[in-house]
This record gives C-alpha cells, structure tokens and sequence, in this order.
C-alpha cells in the first residue's frame, strides 16, 4: 500500500454528547470486499498475463478484430542478404486446438539470418541483468537440421541479448533458452532468425520474464499482480463479466478450453473485440487466488449467450441463444467436472489433471456463479432451472450465485429475484453502474432487504469516475455494505484493470501501461475497506447528524481483534460526529488513523498517480469524544 506514515500523537477532539442507545452487534461476512477480474481493456493478454510475445500462435484473425490475421504483429525479415519466403499453414499443426503456424523457407540465410519479428504488445520491456526465457515449438521440415539466432533488440536496432537453439526432429517440439538482457529498453523487440538454409515449421513462439509473480511458470506480470494483491481480496471472481456468456454460443468462455499445456489451449475472439490466448486460464487463476489468500469464485454461461451477442455493446446483434437441450446434459457435466477439478481428490478424472498440472491438493471452491447478467427469458430459465438443481444435489457444499440481469432494477431484476425466491437460491449477483449521487442516495438499499431470501453478490458497481468525489460516493456505500453485511455477502468493483490505449470500458479500478501503473483514488477507498474489514458489525457507535454529507461503519475483526471505524464525508464542508466507545470490549486508546482526502475532483494519473493517497498517522481515542471528519474524505480508524 503506497501510504505516507506520519507519526504524530494527537487527540481526537473532545466535545462528548451521552448516547442512550448501547451499540448492538450482528456477524457480517467476513468475504465481503473482493475483485471482479475480466480481460477486458488487455487486462490479461497485454497485461496480467506476463507472455511478451503478441499473437504468439499465429491465430489471430479478422473475426477478433477488424484487419487482423495470423501474421498480426510479426514481421518478416531478411537481413544480410539473405532471401526465402514465410507462410501460414495449418495442414499439420502442433495440436488441433491451435491449428496456424508459420513456415519459413530458407534459400539463403544470407550473413545474419531470415526470420520473424514480434513487437510485442506496444513494445517489450526488459531490465538490464535480468533474464527471459524463451521458448518456441519448431518442426524441420528440410532433410538438414536449421541453427537459429533468439535477438532482442532496442528500436535504434542495439543488441540487448542472444541466445542461440538448433532443429533436431521432424517432429514438432519444444525448444527452450534463457536471454541475458544487458541493457534495459520498454520498447524492445524479439527476433528468431533461422541461420542456415533449409524449411521449418515455427509456432507458439513465446517470451516470459524469468521474474514472474511469485516465480510462476507461465505467470503474471509481477508488479501488476502484486497491486492487485496489494487489495488484499477475499475472493477473486473471474473470468468476467460479458467475457463468461461470450459473443454467441460458440463464444463462450469454456474453461476445459483454458487448462492444460499452453499449444494444446484454445484461443478465441475476446467479446471486447481482440484476442484471447486463454494462456491466463482457470489454472492461473486458481493458482492465483491461492497466492494472494483470495477464494475463487469461477462465473460459468448459464447455458446461453449474451444477450447483447453479435451487436455493439447493448445495441443489435442477434440476441441471447441457448445450448441445444439435448446437449445440456454435457454441459452440466462440464460444470460438474470443474468443481472436481478444483476440489476432488488426485485420484479423481479431473483432480487427476489438476495435479498433473503441478496442484495435487485441492483448490478449496466454495463459490461458483452460474450466469452473468443475463436477460431473464424462459431460455435463460430453462437451462439455469437444470443446471442449478444438478449442481445443488451433488454440490451442497458450494455456494451458488444466481444471476439478476444486467441493472439494479426493472424487468430482469425483478424476474431474477422472482426465480431466486422460487428455487431458494443461496445468493444472487446484482450489477450497477450509476452516478455518485445515486450511489450517495441509495445507502438504504439494503436495509430492508428481507434476510430470510437468497443473499446478495454486489458483483460490478462503479460510480462512473475517478475523481475523489466518486471513489467517495463509493466509499460511502460501502459503508452501507457492512452495515448490511448480513445480507451483502459479497462485493467488487467493476472492471478492475485498464490498459493504456486499449481501453474499451471506463472506468477502471487500476490503469497501467507495459511499464507504469497507477490505482485511481477508488482503488485505495477499495483497499481501505478490504484491509481494515471485519466480520462483526456495530451499531450506534457513530451518531451522525440527520440529512448530512456523511456515512460511517464500525466492525471488529475477530481475527485480530480490531476494531475499525470508517468515516466517509462526501461533502465541502467538515462535519462532526460523535463516537461512543464505551459498549465495545478491550478499549484501547491507542489508534492508527489513515486520511484520504483531497479535492473533489481530483484523480491519479501517470504523471502524478500518487496525487490521492491514504496518509496514516497515530492518534489517540477516547470512549466518548467528537471528531470532524474533513470535507471530502474518508477516514479510517483502526484501534
Ligand atoms: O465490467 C464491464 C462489463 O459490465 C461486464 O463485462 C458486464 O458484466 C457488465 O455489463
């Protein structure tokens, strides 16, 4: 957490008013701040997802995005005389399931090779003294074995590192080599140049660093993972958003497709017009959530496709289709086998290909969601009705969440929460995107949410800005959340990641380029509230004036002991409140408070990303006292 500690004792102001009410306490869920992960805006490939090689398979094409094909992004070159041709094929390739590659035949190596060229996503970024590995699946296709040539190089054309691999088999394999980068570059470019004269087959050709996050194989961009960490989710749901019900049936996002070695993984059209390598896939994640202590919470199609397919977003397109009902059984199948994959035994089918792929232990899923802010038609219906009663039968121990279409209320809501009354669905997924007014207008959502009906996912809210103002309209809502936190189980903000002119949805959580990046405002009011949550939740501890610019929250936290007040002030204008300490247990006076404030319309940017951040200071609590929470701020007080 990018905070400034200063160390100064001060009281809280002392002005005591006597309270009537003693505060009473309800156990709130302890899941309750988590992450909503989506590849959307290159949040995975181009992002996350440490590969630095783009279309490393030969298999974009124009139905990804306009004007794209296999050989989007590479180049071919011939340098030092040398001449031959390069083409894309796919009569035999490495595995069905990635059916381009490239050929090049090679005439005349000339004196320095002919090859191909990546640039990677806007340029590759590599630090002196560190190490990349490369690797690439070759099949010789001439009698004689070709010697090849790894480069990277700097734009004004410096050689940052080489190594060199040589053809031995007909068949296609694998050949791995590690780079040693000698000078550091953010726009640095990969060569594989084949040096000898003769005819090979090249795909998957891919570069990791060798610092990934924690040191994964096949991992994640370590300075990005970490400020998603930095959060400290309880849970991450993936891998969306519109992503799950996909763009048409056959879109959908099928996580069999996402496991198992990287060539043997089916890439596809990402619905927010680019590409999807699914070399981030469920394993990653999995394994992911297991490194950061966050549950995950997989979201599969409720066997139908999004609504908004085949259109722009929300407009046109042809409309939600359902899988064939003679093919549902399998489906369910499909989500019956992910719940092994994750949590049966080493012994079991999938459990077996988990461990295979180096997780012999469990993954420990608690939560699966089942739809994503679907339109709620009999289609849509029919096919939750049969896979939520399947999963329900065999799966007791799961959570599922249904789904309650795409807004906080109307048509879908309403029919959404009508099945999920009906079928007694342990929790639903609600969705809104809204101003930070209605958001400041709307914390009584929940107050007279029934508690004996299904709970609440607050799945994807945002109150569309960056400024303070909205991460505060937030914040405050938030403290609405735990208030109901008997009720709201679980919430994440949405879309997390956003990556620098590749942007199609704003706004985001945390932007980033290949080398900068800079959490908005909200991302620390998320945080706030993540790292200083509780699993107990007091009431009347906080007397707020009437029809006033605040909002307030007070928990403990069993697992520490903790006790947190949060103070919110989404005015221009300081405001007191008065804190009563006396009814909760181990008072101490001793505190930590951490300040976010600024103006209201004040952001973190590239150049300035530290513009807004919390600022902690010791202070010291009384039992009774007043405090004036700052004009538009959050405050945090951690005892
Ligand atoms: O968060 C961005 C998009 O908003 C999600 O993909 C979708 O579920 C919602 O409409």
């Amino acid at each position: 957490m990018k905070s400034k500690l200063i160390v100064i004792a001060c009281f809280a102001a002392v002005s005591i008013q006597a309270f009537a009410a003693k505060p009473t306490s309800k156990s709130i869920s302890p899941d309750l701040f988590g992450i909503f992960f989506e590849d959307i805006n290159y949040a995975a490939d181009g992002g996350l997802y440490a590969e630095m090689v783009q279309n490393r398979s030969f298999e974009y094409s124009p139905s990804d995005k306009g004007g794209w094909n296999s050989f989007t992004s590479w180049e071919y070159v011939a340098w030092g005389f040398g001449y031959g041709t390069v083409s894309v094929e796919s009569s035999s390739p490495v595995h069905p399931n990635n059916p381009h590659y490239a050929v090049l035949n090679i005439e005349d190596a000339g004196k320095e090779g002919i090859g191909l060229k990546n640039s990677g996503f806007d340029g590759m970024v590599v630090k002196a003294g560190e190490k990349y590995n490369f690797s690439v699946f070759i099949r010789q296709l001439s009698e004689q074995a070709v010697p090849f040539g790894v480069k990277m190089y700097n734009k004004k054309g410096k050689l940052l590192g080489e190594t060199t691999i040589a053809t031995d088999s007909k068949d296609w394999k694998k050949y791995s080599a590690s780079l040693n980068i000698t000078q550091s570059s953010d726009t640095a470019e990969l060569v594989l140049l084949a040096t000898g004269k003769g005819k090979v087959a090249v795909d998957m050709i891919s570069l990791f660093p060798e610092k990934t996050f924690k040191n994964r194989p096949n991992g994640m961009r370590a300075d990005l993972a970490q400020t998603v960490a930095d959060l400290q989710p309880k849970f991450i749901r993936f891998p969306g958003g519109c992503l799950v019900h996909g763009d048409g049936l056959g879109n959908m996002y099928r996580w069999k497709n996402t496991i198992g070695p990287n060539e043997q993984r089916i890439a596809q059209k990402n619905i927010w017009g680019y590409h999807q390598t699914a070399g981030l896939g469920y394993f990653e994640y999995f394994q992911y959530c297991e490194d950061i202590g966050a549950k995950p919470l997989p979201v599969v199609p409720a066997g139908v496709s999004c609504q908004n397919s085949g259109g722009t977003w929300r407009i046109g397109g042809t409309g939600q289709k359902g899988i064939q009902l003679s093919e549902m059984d399998e489906y369910i199948q499909e989500i019956l086998d992910l719940i092994e994959w994750a949590n049966g035994p080493e012994t079991s089918v999938w459990g077996a290909k988990r461990a295979e792929a180096g997780h012999p232990k469990p993954f420990h899923l608690k939560y699966i969601g089942i739809g994503n802010e679907d339109k709620i038609t009999p289609v849509f219906e029919e096919r939750f009705r049969q896979i939520y009663a399947v999963v329900k039968a065999k799966h007791p121990e799961i959570t599922i969440i249904g789904t309650v279409g795409p807004f906080h209320s109307g048509e879908d809501f309403m029919q959404g929460w009508k099945l999920a009354r009906e079928l007694e669905i342990p929790m639903v997924d609600e969705h809104y995107y809204e101003s930070p007014e209605w958001f400041i207008a709307n914390q009584k959502r929940y107050d007279t949410y029934k508690r004996s009906e299904s709970k609440v996912y607050l799945g994807e809210y945002a109150s569309r800005g960056n400024s303070l103002f909205n991460a505060l309209a937030e914040a405050a809502f938030m403290t609405s959340l735990e208030r109901n936190g008997d009720v709201v189980l679980l919430s994440s903000y949405a879309p997390l990641l956003a990556k620098t002119g590749h942007t199609q949805w704003n706004p985001d959580l945390i932007y980033f380029d290949n080398y900068k990046i800079a959490p908005t405002v909200n991302y620390y009011v998320q945080q706030l509230f993540s790292i200083n949550s509780g699993d107990t939740y007091f009431d009347q501890v906080i007397n707020l004036p009437k029809d006033s610019t605040v909002a307030a929250s007070c928990v403990r936290n069993s697992k520490n002991g903790k006790v947190f007040l949060k103070l919110v002030n989404v005015g221009k204008t300081a405001q007191k409140v008065n804190i009563d300490l006396t009814g909760i247990s181990g008072f101490k006076s001793k505190a930590i408070k951490t300040l976010l404030t600024g103006a209201g319309d004040a952001k973190n940017t590239f150049e300035n990303p530290q513009n807004v951040v919390p600022v902690k200071s010791e202070i010291k609590m009384k039992r009774k006292s007043e405090y004036e929470i700052p004009a538009m701020s959050l405050t945090v007080i951690e005892m």
